[in-house]
């Protein structure tokens, strides 16, 4: 059922305290992703939802979301595209700039690899403050293709990304596991 695939994932996620910095408590997949149960059932999971929710592509954020979204993209019989950090991508790159708590990223996807007619599921490992989940919207709206979804393994509820992404959604799922 959903409710013990919950609890399977959630007896995987290991939390370590004062990482990557004092007062932070850091979700730390790992325990999840070797353990091939735990892994499977998350790829079935994520895949169903991308069906689901009507998707043709699936468009996964460096470099946690990548080792989610591909297993997720076989699965479901769909394209991966990458959005990678400024500089990764050899390509002709749309690029999008978003605001940290300190400074500034940037990202970029390779246009080309996305068609007006897809219909994109963005996934991700966690949605924190949304910010990369917002700037990753920006740059699939601007590649001209139409978002199906959102799906993370886990929301930071108290960092309300939820509320950042919401507006930029149109209506379209934001899902948490
Ligand atoms: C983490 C996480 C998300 C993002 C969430 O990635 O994997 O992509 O931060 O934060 P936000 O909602 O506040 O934007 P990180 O930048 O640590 O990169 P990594 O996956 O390469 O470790």
């Amino acid at each position: 059922t959903a409710e013990s695939v919950r609890e399977l994932l959630l007896s995987r996620i290991r939390d370590v305290a004062d990482y990557p910095k004092p007062g932070v408590m850091f979700k730390d997949i790992t325990p999840l992703l070797a353990d091939p149960a735990a892994f499977t059932a998350l790829t079935d999971t994520l895949a169903e939802l991308c069906v689901r929710h009507g998707a043709t592509k699936i468009v996964g954020l460096e470099a946690r979301g990548f080792i989610l979204a591909a297993p997720v993209a076989v699965r479901a019989g769909m394209g991966f595209v990458p959005v990678r950090k400024a500089g990764k991508l050899p390509g002709a790159t749309l690029s999008q700039s978003y605001e940290l708590e300190y400074g500034s990223a940037e990202i970029e996807i390779h246009a080309e690899d996305l068609d007006p007619a897809d219909r994109i599921m963005v996934i991700d490992d966690v949605l924190a403050t949304g910010g990369t989940a917002e700037a990753s919207l920006e740059l699939i709206r601007r590649a001209g293709a139409r978002v199906a979804g959102v799906a993370v393994l886990m929301e930071l509820g108290f960092l309300a990304g939820r509320a950042r992404l919401e507006p930029r959604l149109d209506g379209a799922p934001l899902e948490a596991l």
